[in-house]
């Protein structure tokens, strides 16, 4: 009877210490964006759902823990506005980052914003980046990077003002968006 439960309790132990990374990031998908389309990757270990929205909100998609992704060639909105997919770590949209973007001609506009999102989101916990394809020598296209903690992100927009945070890249770049750094 002893045995059985000092058994029980190391079995226990071992079931804990397999599932403690599980709060961690263990595996990376360093997958590339093809040209014209932003590629979408989770790194963190929980799901992220994903909306991509124009004058209608399209169909929830699920990003897996652990290197699953969304991708979406550049599209333009019906009502003339620009694009927004919005990412959220629960099943609905009260909470979310979104990557924003207009084509133009022979460029993308884009931007992140934190603006609907909540300060201790897991996105700011685990940092997020935007890095396109190709950066040229483009000061327009630059890299965004929201580092893990950093809840005052200057490469995202706070605020609506936050005109600073808009980006312009020629329109075959492929942009990746990593979400956990
Ligand atoms: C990594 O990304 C590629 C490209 O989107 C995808 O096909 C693959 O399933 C991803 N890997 C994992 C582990 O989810
Ligand atoms: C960037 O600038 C350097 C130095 O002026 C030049 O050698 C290089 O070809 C440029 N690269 C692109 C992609 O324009």
């Amino acid at each position: 009877m002893m045995f059985t439960k000092t058994f029980g309790l190391a079995a226990a132990f071992a079931t804990l210490a397999s599932a403690l990374p599980s709060g961690m990031m263990v595996k990376r998908n360093d997958t590339q964006p093809a040209s014209g389309t932003v590629l979408i990757t989770n790194n963190l270990a929980q799901d992220v759902y994903a909306w991509s929205v124009s004058d209608d909100v399209g169909p929830m998609q699920t990003l897996s823990a652990n290197g699953g992704t969304y991708t979406e060639a550049w599209r333009a909105n019906p009502n003339g506005g620009g694009i927004s997919i919005k990412l959220a770590t629960n099943p609905d949209q009260s909470d979310v980052l979104q990557f924003e973007y207009t084509e133009s001609a022979d460029t993308i506009y884009w931007d992140l914003s934190c603006i609907n999102m909540e300060a201790n989101s897991e996105f700011t916990q685990y940092g997020f980046s935007v890095l396109p394809s190709d950066s040229g020598n483009s000061s327009d296209c630059p890299s965004a990077v929201c580092k893990a903690g950093d809840s005052a992100c200057a490469a995202a927009y706070l605020q609506p003002t936050d005109d600073h945070a808009t980006h312009g890249c020629p329109i075959d770049t492929g942009l990746a968006l990593t979400i956990g750094q």
